[in-house]
């Protein structure tokens, strides 16, 4: 598979500090006896990772913007390209040590996610996707799931956090989703459940309160590989409002509605 001279940048970086939060994972592995735990040790990582990021970008393309997690915005002179990185996406898997955890980099252009590389070290999965160019995992072309029925599906989903997003509001979504849907997941990395959808592992997904380091790079993932992605209300603010659904066209369709139901 041929990459473009984009794409090899984002891998590139993607993949080198997915090696140092892949040898901090070991690490995190042994800190789960502690009675300390491995917190500080995992914002230590996570923050090693953006700069690793960061200066592999930087150094390939002077002029884009940056969106970063953990360090915020940098302006570039180039105001139509801006990278979306989130060096750690799965913080709280990482953290417990469950092996589903990636590195996620999005390149949006005038506002429109155009490019995205989501890497999980642990099982060496590599997710990429160029606009115009399809989405790959590894060397594989991915195409999302054709099943039409949420009665068949595998929905996945997030979870807010204790203390953020609206709590009685996900348990109402949740209720009516489960009334339909075969099966529901929370695996805790948003960047890869947007992966899975494009992979055809889950049928469809869908969360709130999410930024735009999460979803960059998902979003041209899941599109690339043949599936549909909008915001809560149906339209394509999900990078501003921070709330998507996606899945094949019948899914998303039905999983938008289902939820506007509510
Ligand atoms: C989180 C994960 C999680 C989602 C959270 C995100 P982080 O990102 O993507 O799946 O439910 O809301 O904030 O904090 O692990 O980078
Ligand atoms: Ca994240
Ligand atoms: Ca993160």
């Amino acid at each position: 598979m041929l990459r473009s001279p984009l794409l090899t940048v984002m891998v590139q970086a993607a993949l080198k500090a997915g090696r140092s939060l892949k040898r901090d994972f070991g690490e995190v592995e042994e800190l789960q006896v502690s009675l300390k735990g491995p917190a500080n040790f995992v914002s230590v990582a996570d923050r090693k990772a953006e700069q690793i990021v960061f200066t592999e970008l930087k150094k390939a393309r002077p002029d884009y913007g940056f969106l970063m997690e953990e360090s915020g915005a940098v302006e570039g002179a180039d105001k139509s390209h801006r990278w979306l990185v989130d060096p750690l996406d799965g913080t709280t898997n990482f953290l417990h040590g469950i092996p589903h955890f990636a590195v996620s980099i999005g390149l949006e252009r005038d506002g429109v996610p155009v490019a995205g590389v989501v890497y999980n070290p642990a099982t060496d999965e590599l997710f990429t996707a160029e606009r115009g160019r399809g989405a790959f995992v590894n060397d594989r072309r991915l195409r999302v799931a054709a099943r039409k029925e949420l009665s068949a599906a595998v929905i996945t989903c997030g979870i807010p956090h204790l203390a953020r997003g609206n709590h009685d509001q996900f348990r109402r979504e949740l209720a009516v989703v489960q009334s339909k849907a075969a099966g529901l997941r929370r695996f805790g990395a948003a960047s890869l459940d947007l992966a899975w959808v494009a992979a055809g592992r889950f049928d469809g997904y869908w969360e709130r309160h999410l930024s735009a380091w999460d979803i960059g790079a998902g979003i041209v993932l899941v599109r690339e590989a043949g599936g549909f992605v909008t915001d809560l209300d149906g339209g394509d603010d999900m990078l501003a409002s921070g709330g998507l659904i996606a899945g094949n066209e019948a899914i998303q369709r039905s999983l938008l509605a289902t939820l506007k139901s509510v």
